[in-house]
């Protein structure tokens, strides 16, 4: 990594990287220097070879982040609180769009801007003790990055309606029950567990777990036909790999492959 980050760490093992928010004493509470490196390092992480599958999660063991940061939204103008909102949401699509899956470990509170953040990911594994919420509506303002929208995608638009509404905080099993989350592990066990799903995935080749991520995120805002039709390019595109050889080549031959990303 070129660039030096202190509202952030990142690092990089066996292709797995683990990016986590660094403000533990504010329960990673989303400031713009957050999200600014947030975007920079998955800009830079879209072009280093050794990343194939990124783990974000929050630094200490009660926030993966609580919210964009009152205390610097709090003397915003309209005008800044909107660009506060687009700088953040840039962050969160560049995230949603980075071309290799990306799993969020929440390991605590994810409310507003952090549950938010969550969602942008592919997938969510969550501890027992993470929280789930969009409570901005206690502070008199509704979510502005995501929350009364991929949250509605996620998990329907009652149930967000109700978070959004109420303010009010969901745990973990209630999270996987309504699909917010893929799965919920004890505490101690949520980096290795996340860990063990990123390799299998990382073993994958990439340009094909690439092409997958492109039809999901394409086609999902796409009516069924052209979403479809979506599909079909990037699946007839696989046939473009040497990867596909590999896999088909191995299945007749009874083992595993051993993709090349080519
Ligand atoms: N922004 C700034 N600071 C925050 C913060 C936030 N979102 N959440 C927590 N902190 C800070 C607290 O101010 C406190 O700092 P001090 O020690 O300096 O006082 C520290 O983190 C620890 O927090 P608490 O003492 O409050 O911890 P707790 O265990 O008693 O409560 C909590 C935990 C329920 C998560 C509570 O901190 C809380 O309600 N936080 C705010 C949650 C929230 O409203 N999030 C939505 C923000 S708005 C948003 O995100 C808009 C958007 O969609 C873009």
């Amino acid at each position: 990594m070129k660039y030096e980050y202190n509202a952030i760490t990142c690092s990089v093992n066996e292709g797995i990287a683990l990016v986590s928010i660094n403000r533990p004493k504010a329960l990673n509470a989303l400031n713009s220097k957050v999200f600014m490196e947030l975007g920079k390092v998955f800009e830079e992480m879209e072009k280093d070879d050794h990343v194939r599958v990124v783990i974000l999660t929050g630094e200490g063991e009660k926030a993966f982040a609580a919210g964009a940061d009152i205390t610097e939204m709090q003397q915003c103008s309209v005008l800044e609180v909107r660009e506060f909102a687009m700088a953040a949401n840039r962050t969160q699509g560049r995230i949603e769009a980075f071309p290799k899956p990306v799993i969020a470990a929440v390991n605590g509170f994810a409310l507003g801007g952090g549950c938010e953040l969550a969602m942008a990911c592919d997938m969510r594994i969550a501890s027992t003790s993470a929280k789930f919420g969009q409570p901005e509506i206690n502070l008199g303002i509704i979510p502005g990055g995501g929350g009364t929208q991929r949250l509605a995608r996620l998990i329907g638009i009652g149930r967000a309606k109700e978070l959004v509404y109420s303010g009010r905080i969901i745990d973990a099993e209630c999270a996987c029950e309504w699909g917010l989350v893929n799965k919920v592990v004890p505490p101690g066990k949520l980096v290795e567990e996340t860990r063990k799903l990123a390799t299998i995935i990382a073993d994958k080749s990439l340009p094909v777990l690439m092409l997958a991520k492109e039809a999901f995120n394409c086609g999902f805002n796409l009516d069924l036909d052209r979403a479809l039709q979506l599909e079909i390019e990037c699946f007839a595109n696989c046939f473009g790999t040497e990867d596909h050889n590999e896999g088909m080549l191995a299945f007749t031959e009874k083992r595993k492959p051993s993709f090349k990303d080519k």
